[in-house]
């Protein structure tokens, strides 16, 4: 029987029984210089939006493998990987051996909870939202800004549908699957609108919302009271 795409701890830990599929499931390949130089991209992103500082302790929802955490984890504080698959964990756990200040930790699939209130610099979220009912993309920015401290600083990100490449990804799922044969992990875009609304009615200052690359959108701000 196919998975809900909510039960998120089911299709992810599904999708993520072997190192391969995790690696092709968060990337859509398995080659370990790749990986590096597209975190590199990443973290070039988080550097122009929410800024990378030493003194920062950096939190993502969604940490897959790693690919990010491995190589930003020497510019931060602290890196804490979330995931709602303890595969993808184990499988981080393994690629971040020896670094010393990580962590990682299994979530529910809906929030934050074993994080503390007000204890973190950095939340972001990348390649994630796609996966994610949009109540769900909601919530975890609430979660986000329960658990920065004042001051703190969100980012996120999704395929853009008013974009031509994120139209294209709206199309392949429109027209590639019957409706009834939908996978549970299938990517659903975004819109500049839905991002600006969501990070406004969260409660965040500072707002900015942008496109990049004819393909993402993606949004920053800042928890206020600092
Ligand atoms: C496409 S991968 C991206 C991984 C990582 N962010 C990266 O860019 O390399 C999506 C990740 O989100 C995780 N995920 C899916 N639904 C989630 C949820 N509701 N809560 C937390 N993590 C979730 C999956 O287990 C998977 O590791």
């Amino acid at each position: 029987m196919s998975k809900l795409r909510g039960d998120y701890k089911s299709v992810w830990n599904s999708l993520s029984g072997s190192k391969r599929d995790a690696y092709l499931v968060v990337s859509g390949y398995t080659d370990e210089e790749k990986f590096h130089a597209d975190a590199e991209d990443t973290i070039d992103i988080l550097r122009e939006t929410v800024g990378v500082r030493p003194d920062d302790i950096f939190l993502e929802i969604g940490c897959g493998v790693g690919r990010v955490g491995r190589v930003l984890s020497p510019f931060v504080k602290q890196w804490i990987g979330c995931d709602v698959s303890a595969n993808m964990l184990r499988l981080a756990g393994r690629r971040l051996l020896g670094l010393p200040n990580i962590r990682l930790q299994e979530v529910s699939g809906y929030d934050l909870q074993p994080i503390a209130d007000a204890s973190v610099d950095v939340v972001y979220t990348t390649v994630v939202f796609m996966h994610l009912e949009e109540w769900d993309r909601y919530n975890y920015i609430l979660e986000a800004k329960r658990v920065l401290k004042p001051g703190g600083r969100f980012y996120c990100d999704n395929v853009d549908i008013a974009s031509p490449a994120g139209w294209a990804v709206f199309e392949e799922s429109r027209l590639g699957f019957k409706p009834q044969e939908r996978p549970a992990q299938i990517s659903k875009c975004s819109s500049q609108p839905e991002i600006q609304a969501f990070l406004t009615h969260a409660g965040f200052a500072e707002v900015h919302v942008a496109g990049r690359l004819n393909f993402w959108v993606y949004g920053w701000g800042t928890k206020p009271g600092a």
